[in-house]
């Protein structure tokens, strides 16, 4: 090529959530099953969606409308639905113009990094949901800027961290949260909110946040939403449909803008934003046609309650399973459908093994491992040794060693199964240490 094809950020897309399934395949092919412990996408995990909201996408795949185009910002009656749906809450206050509709968060989150000036930067949470944290660096051309999610404290995020930085940082214009939290499953209290909704507005900032398991809590848990507590404050909530019908294959998702009249600079943004979408026509119409239908529709809410029921009841049995191990880190979960374990200090070292049978496996694994960080080795071997596939907490922006599992096995006697070896595994590996 006469010049360089590759931008300087292309080096900071990475997504291990599905490049370890590369290499759980390659094993597969040699003969071990794979537990898949990796995505959260409930369908692939036997998730039934309820049969009264597949006959409202068959009304609708029926009906010649949804075939067509659709406004750019996002079909009229569903933004004027949800824009009224956020208002009853009694917090920020907006319109149908106020919401731009994507194709799944995956396009919003492009979106919005990709039209920041590239020296301005949001702050993210560390360990974080990787399309967040590589598309931030990404569009700045280096590593993330992050706050620490503390898991010696709940998970909860470390303030005086998150001020201190952007205190000595003024490039930093917002606050990145994900509110229940992928990859940890944390729910934030109210007042850890709060207090970051005034250290933004302290320092002129906006708030990004991502809410899209804000309907997926349990275990007495209660997910607020950036409209209740952002009071005078720029900000933009992101949802979506993916994880809560559930249906992750429409790619449908939106964005909110709070608060837009009170900075012109921000209120640019959201502007460039809306063009981005216009330029590209508009997001996929059908999906958007169903959400008056399905959250509008008195069954939702039962549908939901009964899901996070089960949800609760997995994070218990694995809370019962794991969190007795005393070489690990181990928090219960209260939302979204994951959780992330981490190794306590000095317990993982790069001479620990499992026992591989397979000479062909044992050779990959072994090849796999050579240079990698602690937690990619422990996860290498415990898939080839028990074929379970989980997502080394490194790979989510963080430096803590652990690994991410999810919540979604809804078959008991497997989840059980899946946990009781992982549990032995990580008992054997720890053992292992030739050198103590
Ligand atoms: C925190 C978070 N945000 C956004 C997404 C992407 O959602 P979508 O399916 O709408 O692209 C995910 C998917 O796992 C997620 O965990």
């Amino acid at each position: 090529m006469r010049k360089r094809l590759l931008s300087e950020g292309a080096k900071e897309l990475s997504y291990e959530i599905r490049e370890i399934v590369k290499k759980a395949d390659q094993l597969h092919d040699l003969g071990l099953p794979i537990h898949w412990e990796n995505i959260g996408d409930p369908i692939e995990k036997g998730c039934q969606v309820p049969a009264w909201i597949k006959d409202i996408l068959t009304k609708l795949v029926n009906e010649n409308r949804s075939y067509g185009y659709c406004p750019s910002k996002g079909v009229l009656k569903t933004r004027e639905f949800l824009a009224a749906q956020t208002n009853r809450i009694g917090g920020a206050q907006i319109t149908a113009n106020d919401i731009l509709f994507f194709n799944g968060l995956g396009d919003a989150i492009a979106t919005v990094y990709g039209l920041l000036a590239m020296t301005s930067r949001i702050i993210g949470p560390s360990p974080a949901y990787s399309t967040h944290s590589s598309a931030e660096a990404s569009h700045a051309h280096t590593t993330p800027i992050t706050y620490r999610l503390d898991p010696e404290n709940h998970w909860y995020p470390d303030l005086e961290e998150l001020e201190n930085n952007i205190k000595y940082n003024p490039n930093i214009v917002a606050i990145l949260i994900i509110n229940p939290d992928n990859p940890t499953g944390m729910v934030y209290p109210l007042e850890y909110l709060k207090k970051i909704v005034d250290i933004a507005r302290r320092y002129h900032l906006f708030i990004l946040c991502d809410e899209i398991y804000n309907k997926i809590v349990y275990n007495g848990a209660r997910a607020y939403a950036l409209a209740e507590y952002i009071e005078d404050v720029p900000g933009i909530a992101l949802k979506g449909i993916s994880k809560e019908y559930p249906w992750p294959g429409a790619r449908c998702g939106w964005a909110e803008y709070y608060n837009r009249s009170l900075d012109p600079e921000f209120d640019l943004f959201c502007r460039a934003i809306d063009n981005a979408k216009m330029i590209e026509v508009c997001s996929t119409t059908m999906p958007q046609l169903t959400i008056p239908k399905v959250l509008g529709d008195k069954r939702f809410a039962a549908h939901r309650t009964q899901l996070n029921e089960l949800i609760g009841r997995r994070s218990s049995i694995i809370s019962e399973i794991l969190s007795e191990v005393p070489e690990l880190n181990f928090n219960p979960t209260y939302g979204a459908f994951y959780n992330t374990i981490t190794f306590k200090e000095g317990v993982l070292s790069n001479t620990q093994t499992l026992k591989i049978e397979n000479p062909l496996i044992r050779e990959k694994v072994e090849k796999w491992c050579e240079g990698v960080s602690l937690d990619y080795r422990f996860v290498y071997y415990l898939l080839g040794a028990t074929g379970i596939c989980v997502v080394p907490s490194s790979s989510f922006c963080s430096e803590l060693q652990g690994f991410r599992v999810t919540l979604l096995e809804e078959d008991e006697d497997e989840l059980r199964n899946v946990f009781s070896t992982m549990r032995d595994a990580i008992r054997s590996y720890v053992k292992s240490d030739k050198n103590k």
